[in-house]
Protein backbone atom coordinates (compact mmCIF):
# COMPACT_ATOMS: atom_id res chain seq x y z
CA UNK A 1 0.00 0.00 0.00
CA UNK A 2 1.01 3.69 -0.74
CA UNK A 3 1.92 5.20 2.19
CA UNK A 4 2.36 8.63 1.25
CA UNK A 5 -0.01 10.39 -1.88
CA UNK A 6 2.42 12.47 -3.93
CA UNK A 7 0.71 15.75 -5.19
CA UNK A 8 2.43 18.12 -8.28
CA UNK A 9 3.15 21.23 -7.18
CA UNK A 10 1.99 24.81 -9.23
CA UNK A 11 -0.80 22.69 -11.27
CA UNK A 12 -4.25 22.45 -12.21
CA UNK A 13 -6.85 20.46 -10.73
CA UNK A 14 -6.91 18.42 -13.66
CA UNK A 15 -3.58 17.84 -13.26
CA UNK A 16 -3.46 17.08 -9.84
CA UNK A 17 -6.65 14.51 -10.06
CA UNK A 18 -4.66 12.86 -13.09
CA UNK A 19 -2.27 12.14 -10.52
CA UNK A 20 -4.08 11.50 -7.85
CA UNK A 21 -6.29 9.13 -8.88
CA UNK A 22 -3.98 6.42 -9.79
CA UNK A 23 -2.36 6.38 -6.43
CA UNK A 24 -5.70 6.23 -5.08
CA UNK A 25 -6.24 3.10 -7.00
CA UNK A 26 -2.94 1.78 -5.46
CA UNK A 27 -4.20 2.78 -1.75
CA UNK A 28 -6.86 0.63 -2.22
CA UNK A 29 -5.76 -2.05 -4.42
CA UNK A 30 -4.89 -5.24 -2.05
CA UNK A 31 -7.23 -4.12 0.83
CA UNK A 32 -10.98 -5.87 0.92
CA UNK A 33 -12.35 -3.51 3.14
CA UNK A 34 -15.16 -1.35 1.56
CA UNK A 35 -15.34 0.96 4.69
CA UNK A 36 -11.36 0.93 5.09
CA UNK A 37 -10.94 2.15 1.95
CA UNK A 38 -13.74 4.58 1.96
CA UNK A 39 -11.98 5.85 4.57
CA UNK A 40 -8.83 6.53 2.69
CA UNK A 41 -10.55 8.20 -0.24
CA UNK A 42 -11.97 10.92 1.82
CA UNK A 43 -8.92 11.56 3.45
CA UNK A 44 -6.80 11.44 0.26
CA UNK A 45 -9.26 13.96 -1.35
CA UNK A 46 -9.37 16.13 2.05
CA UNK A 47 -5.48 15.83 2.49
CA UNK A 48 -4.67 16.95 -1.46
CA UNK A 49 -7.16 19.83 -1.94
CA UNK A 50 -7.89 20.64 1.57
CA UNK A 51 -11.81 20.70 0.60
CA UNK A 52 -13.71 22.24 3.92
CA UNK A 53 -15.44 18.82 4.41
CA UNK A 54 -15.16 15.40 2.37
CA UNK A 55 -17.55 12.46 2.81
CA UNK A 56 -19.47 9.62 2.26
CA UNK A 57 -23.59 8.91 2.89
CA UNK A 58 -24.98 5.40 2.18
CA UNK A 59 -28.27 4.28 1.41
CA UNK A 60 -29.65 2.48 4.20
CA UNK A 61 -33.60 1.03 4.05
CA UNK A 62 -34.77 4.67 3.01
CA UNK A 63 -32.51 7.46 3.52
CA UNK A 64 -28.63 8.48 3.22
CA UNK A 65 -26.84 7.82 6.36
CA UNK A 66 -23.19 9.35 6.85
CA UNK A 67 -20.35 6.85 6.18
CA UNK A 68 -16.26 8.06 6.45
CA UNK A 69 -15.84 11.62 6.15
CA UNK A 70 -13.33 14.07 7.17
CA UNK A 71 -14.41 17.47 8.43
CA UNK A 72 -16.27 18.75 11.16
CA UNK A 73 -19.71 16.61 12.47
CA UNK A 74 -21.93 16.65 10.29
CA UNK A 75 -25.60 15.66 9.87
CA UNK A 76 -26.27 11.60 10.13
CA UNK A 77 -29.39 11.14 8.17
CA UNK A 78 -30.72 12.53 4.68
CA UNK A 79 -34.06 11.83 3.02
CA UNK A 80 -34.02 10.66 -0.31
CA UNK A 81 -35.96 13.83 -1.29
CA UNK A 82 -33.79 16.33 0.75
CA UNK A 83 -30.60 18.76 0.39
CA UNK A 84 -28.07 18.29 -2.57
CA UNK A 85 -27.46 14.35 -1.61
CA UNK A 86 -30.79 13.97 -1.87
CA UNK A 87 -31.14 15.72 -5.41
CA UNK A 88 -28.24 13.71 -6.60
CA UNK A 89 -29.78 10.11 -4.99
CA UNK A 90 -33.65 11.33 -6.70
CA UNK A 91 -31.96 12.49 -9.89
CA UNK A 92 -28.99 10.08 -10.60
CA UNK A 93 -26.73 12.43 -11.27
CA UNK A 94 -24.22 14.52 -10.41
CA UNK A 95 -24.75 18.16 -8.83
CA UNK A 96 -22.73 21.04 -8.64
CA UNK A 97 -23.71 23.48 -6.18
CA UNK A 98 -21.72 27.15 -6.97
CA UNK A 99 -23.40 28.97 -3.88
CA UNK A 100 -25.21 26.49 -1.42
CA UNK A 101 -27.41 29.99 -0.27
CA UNK A 102 -29.21 29.40 -3.84
CA UNK A 103 -29.85 26.13 -3.81
CA UNK A 104 -33.65 25.88 -2.22
CA UNK A 105 -33.32 22.75 0.18
CA UNK A 106 -29.34 22.83 0.87
CA UNK A 107 -28.72 21.35 4.26
CA UNK A 108 -26.45 23.44 6.72
CA UNK A 109 -24.45 20.54 8.79
CA UNK A 110 -21.88 23.47 8.70
CA UNK A 111 -22.08 27.49 8.39
CA UNK A 112 -18.80 27.55 6.95
CA UNK A 113 -19.71 25.94 3.62
CA UNK A 114 -20.19 27.85 0.44
CA UNK A 115 -20.12 25.68 -2.72
CA UNK A 116 -20.58 21.93 -3.04
CA UNK A 117 -20.43 18.96 -5.32
CA UNK A 118 -22.18 15.53 -4.82
CA UNK A 119 -21.81 12.53 -6.80
CA UNK A 120 -23.48 9.51 -6.91
CA UNK A 121 -22.19 5.69 -7.25
CA UNK A 122 -24.22 2.73 -8.93
CA UNK A 123 -24.65 -0.62 -7.96
CA UNK A 124 -24.96 -3.73 -10.30
CA UNK A 125 -28.68 -2.86 -10.88
CA UNK A 126 -27.93 1.08 -11.54
CA UNK A 127 -29.01 2.26 -8.85
CA UNK A 128 -27.39 4.54 -6.25
CA UNK A 129 -26.08 3.00 -3.25
CA UNK A 130 -23.80 5.74 -1.89
CA UNK A 131 -22.87 9.75 -2.85
CA UNK A 132 -19.74 11.51 -2.23
CA UNK A 133 -20.43 14.40 -0.85
CA UNK A 134 -17.66 17.37 -0.80
CA UNK A 135 -18.16 21.20 0.11
CA UNK A 136 -15.85 24.23 -0.20
CA UNK A 137 -16.16 26.78 1.90
CA UNK A 138 -14.80 29.28 -0.61
CA UNK A 139 -17.88 29.91 -3.35
CA UNK A 140 -18.27 28.55 -7.08
CA UNK A 141 -15.27 26.00 -5.88
CA UNK A 142 -16.08 23.22 -8.03
CA UNK A 143 -16.14 23.30 -12.16
CA UNK A 144 -16.33 20.56 -14.76
CA UNK A 145 -12.30 18.96 -14.03
CA UNK A 146 -13.36 18.24 -10.18
CA UNK A 147 -16.88 16.75 -12.00
CA UNK A 148 -14.31 14.76 -14.28
CA UNK A 149 -12.20 13.77 -11.81
CA UNK A 150 -14.63 12.98 -8.68
CA UNK A 151 -16.47 10.87 -11.84
CA UNK A 152 -13.69 8.46 -12.21
CA UNK A 153 -13.54 8.01 -8.26
CA UNK A 154 -16.55 7.02 -8.78
CA UNK A 155 -16.35 4.49 -10.84
CA UNK A 156 -13.44 2.71 -9.09
CA UNK A 157 -15.36 3.04 -5.76
CA UNK A 158 -18.42 1.28 -7.91
CA UNK A 159 -15.51 -1.57 -8.77
CA UNK A 160 -14.91 -2.51 -5.00
CA UNK A 161 -18.13 -2.21 -4.08
CA UNK A 162 -18.93 -4.52 -6.64
CA UNK A 163 -16.67 -7.20 -5.06
CA UNK A 164 -16.61 -6.09 -1.12
CA UNK A 165 -19.70 -4.48 -0.29
N1 LIG B 1 -25.10 19.89 2.39
C1 LIG B 1 -25.55 18.54 2.23
C2 LIG B 1 -25.68 17.85 3.55
C3 LIG B 1 -24.46 17.15 4.00
S1 LIG B 1 -23.32 18.15 4.69
O1 LIG B 1 -22.98 19.28 3.87
C4 LIG B 1 -21.97 17.35 5.18
C5 LIG B 1 -26.89 18.52 1.52
O2 LIG B 1 -27.51 19.57 1.32
O3 LIG B 1 -27.34 17.44 1.16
Amino acid sequence: MAESLFVPENSSRKEIYDSLIPQIEALVSGEDDFIANLSNIAAALKQTFNFFWVGFYLRKNNQLVLGPFQGSIACTRIDFDKGVCGHAYTTQQTVLVPDVDAFPGHIACASESRSEIVLPAFDVNQEVFLVLDVDSNKLDDFHEEDREGLEKLMRIIEKLARTNY
